[in-house]
């Protein structure tokens, strides 16, 4: 391992600019004009794999975006480790706001700038380079290694069920690696124990056949402009509880060592309001700001529009309005049975005078990982060694589909072991990797296989 760490240090450089490289490919999953891109994108990881002595690369077509498989099965009698990551990245709208342009990656401050840099081009290129490292100092991998790399995360990973059905014997493995979280702090490595699910809907309310002269009918038609702000505003009541029946029946209360295990973090609750722009938190009255963003479930209107959004005046009554209305979920809340509680609530207090219509567009379950199995002393151990400070858990708010997928499926633990900051900028102008955390994030995942393969 002093020869792996080694040639970290002296490939650090190098590194970085093979990442640059892959960022360059503009992989925004939710825009067709770039589905050549994904195509490309997920070819460009491929033949980065294929010269590390993979004994398979493959690339899966799913009814979306391609995913990239690579399996190193060559340690007989040592654990396999399944790594997962995505390959897909966020739109970059409002492109104006970013300081360099998305795809023309740049270096200032010990950061990389760049669309998907950290989310999560950065995080699965730490375990390329990894792997890299190994393989070329000691020749072999200490373990068994898969990994998947999908191309549909930030769309809501709707082929990924099918593709876990068809490649259920290529994924098998004692113990599951995502790298695609942040870290709690600067330096501070973190295992992130918890992350919540989602139910994301569309709420159409539709009033009459066009838009009306508002002087001629105003007033004797429902708006379905105001139908609507009237259906978003009663969501929450004063305590910032969501009102929709049976909302929280199977919320999972949080024990009380588990509000002191995140009330020990070192948390700047003032820092962390400075980095929102927010004047003031809100919440769930009851609820520190952590419990409220890792530990309960929220909803939140995402986007809402409807009627006459152009310059000036225009009078009329809108013919319809529509919202994008998200909940993130904790554990024992269902996906499909918080949908149908929406559609429900939606229907029950639309005023009278307009149709509502509720779509499903795209959910994921929530995790709590099992920290009493040893994988997760191990995977600390790693972590510390590459950072020189103890490791702590932690959760976060944010979804990632796959991973009570693979959990569920397999009965296998799920580390995640991410190498973001708070305050990257994920999914939004101007985000970056701290190069610091790229190169000791490639040291934890060299020594983390080295560990799993001493267990
Ligand atoms: N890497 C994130 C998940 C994440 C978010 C981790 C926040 C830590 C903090 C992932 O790429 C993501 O953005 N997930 C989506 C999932 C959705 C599209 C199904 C999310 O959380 O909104
Ligand atoms: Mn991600
Ligand atoms: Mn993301």
């Amino acid at each position: 391992m002093d020869d792996v760490g080694a040639y970290i240090d002296n490939n650090r450089q190098r590194f970085v600019d093979e990442l640059v490289e892959w960022v360059r490919i503009p992989s925004i999953s939710s825009d067709p004009t770039h589905a050549k891109d994904m195509a490309r994108n997920a070819e460009h990881l491929a033949a980065r794999l294929r010269e590390l002595g993979a004994g398979q690369v493959a690339i899966w077509p799913t009814a979306g975006h391609p995913a990239v498989f690579a399996e190193w099965m060559r340690a007989t009698g040592k654990p396999t480790l399944l790594v997962y990551g995505h390959h897909d990245v966020q739109p970059v709208d409002p492109l104006g706001e970013w300081t360099t342009p998305p795809f023309e990656p740049s270096v200032r401050e010990g950061r990389l700038w760049g669309r998907g840099v950290v989310d999560d081009k950065g995080q699965v290129y730490i375990h390329a380079k990894a792997i890299e490292s190994i393989v070329r100092t000691s020749g072999e991998l200490p373990i068994n290694l898969r990994m998947i790399v999908e191309g549909e995360e930030e769309i809501g990973s709707a082929n990924l069920d099918a593709l876990m059905r068809d490649h259920a014997r290529e994924l098998d493995a004692d113990f599951v690696c995502v790298s695609d979280t942040a870290m709690f702090g600067r330096g501070i490595p973190s295992l992130c124990v918890g992350l919540r699910g989602l139910t994301y809907v569309e709420v159409h309310v539709d009033g009459p056949a066009f838009d009306l002269h508002s002087g001629s009918f105003g007033g004797g038609v429902m708006n379905p402009v105001n139908a609507l702000a009237q259906m978003i505003a009663g969501l929450h009541d004063a305590d910032g509880r969501v009102t929709v029946a049976g909302f929280y029946d199977h919320v999972l209360p949080l024990k009380d060592e588990d509000r002191a295990q995140i009330a020990s973090l070192p948390f700047d609750g003032a820092g962390w309001l400075r980095s929102t722009g927010s004047p003031a938190p809100w919440g769930e009255k009851g609820y520190s700001t952590l419990e409220r963003v890792w530990a309960r479930p929220t909803l939140d209107c995402c986007g809402i529009g409807g009627g006459f959004q152009g310059e000036g005046a225009k009078t009329i009554i809108p013919a319809r309005a529509s919202a994008k209305v998200s909940c993130r979920l904790v554990p024992d809340q269902e996906p499909d049975d918080i949908a149908r509680k929406l559609a429900a609530h939606f229907a029950r207090v639309a005023p009278p005078g307009v149709r509502v219509r509720v779509d499903f567009l795209h959910g994921g379950r929530p995790y709590l990982a099992p920290t009493d199995h040893p994988v997760f002393e191990v995977a600390k151990r790693a972590f510390s060694k590459a950072f020189g400070k103890p490791t702590v858990f932690m959760r976060e708010g944010g979804s990632i589909p796959f991973v009570r997928t693979i959990a569920d499926r397999s009965g296998k633990p799920c580390l995640l072991m991410g190498f973001g900051q708070p305050d990257e900028n994920a999914h939004a102008p101007n985000e970056w990797l701290d190069l610091e955390n790229y190169h000791l994030g490639i040291k934890s995942a060299a020594y983390l296989y080295d560990e799993i393969g001493k267990m």
